[in-house]
């Protein structure tokens, strides 16, 4: 397994070797993550629904972000940790958002991200040290300007995507999330800029690719088209659990060998 991963060399597999990427919300996630060889661990603002079991991101806050990061720091090792930039913690200003982004970095995040076409905030952010990922495409923080989650770059063919995403690059991230675009936008974002793709319903022919957590080990209420459960340990879990409460209830468990 290479070494640690940086936001630099995220910055130089564009091209090359698929860039792995998961979320993660606590110790235990990251860790098996981060064991499993992953190359960039998100603790993403998708804890509203995997944490608190909330329809929507829009409800998540900085403080909640913070508090996950210092979680999953504790499981990471190899990986890249990227904080996730809540909607309300950027976007007022660009001193908002450095504030932000550094409140995350304290925390134990080593790069962020954020959706949408925040240049200057993007600018700023990495003028004061910290890498920044962009985010295109369905962009969940803005899905009540979208109208919901749907897939974005299908009336204009892309274009506002690509440039986005170009400028995007200009101002200085080192990755860029392609999110729920027809799969010829996602191959064309990733030919138009010098960083990786990092796709998530965008299609085979970014750089890389980002998922759930919980949705490839089948531990999410849903499984959604862009996923796929890679081993059901929502099953698993639950039998563990089934035959627990057995074990307690026929007075098996605990046994003498697991007493004192
Ligand atoms: O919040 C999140 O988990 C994300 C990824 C799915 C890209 O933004």
């Amino acid at each position: 397994m290479p070494s640690k991963v940086t936001a630099p060399s995220i910055r130089s597999m564009k091209g090359g070797a698929r860039i792995v990427c998961l979320t993660a919300y606590d110790f235990t996630g990251a860790r098996l993550a981060d064991e499993a060889g992953v190359d960039l661990v998100l603790v993403g603002d998708s804890l509203a629904s995997v944490v608190f079991g909330r329809e929507s991101t829009t409800g998540v806050t900085l403080e909640e972000v913070e508090h996950h990061v210092r979680a999953v720091r504790s499981g990471t090792h190899r990986a890249l940790l990227v904080g996730d930039l809540p909607m309300g913690s950027y976007g007022s200003s660009v001193g908002q958002a450095v504030d932000s982004a550094v409140r995350l970095v304290k925390a134990g995040a080593e790069a962020v991200k954020l959706e949408g076409p925040f240049y200057e905030e993007i600018a700023a952010i990495r003028k004061v040290g910290i890498p920044v990922m962009g985010h295109v495409g369905m962009t969940p923080q803005s899905e009540n300007l979208f109208g919901g989650f749907k897939v974005q770059g299908r009336e204009d063919e892309g274009s506002a995507t690509v440039e986005t995403a170009r400028q995007l690059e200009q101002a200085g991230v080192f990755a860029i999330v392609v999110e729920l675009v027809p799969r010829e936008v996602g191959g064309q974002v990733t030919r138009a800029v010098r960083v990786p793709t990092i796709g998530i319903g965008a299609g085979p022919d970014c750089d890389g690719e980002i998922q759930v957590l919980t949705d490839i080990l089948g531990l999410s209420p849903k499984v959604y088209r862009h996923s796929r459960v890679f081993s059901d340990c929502g099953q698993a879990v639950r039998a563990g659990i089934q035959e627990y409460a057995r074990a307690v209830r026929e007075r098996e468990f605990p046994s003498e060998s697991e007493s004192f």
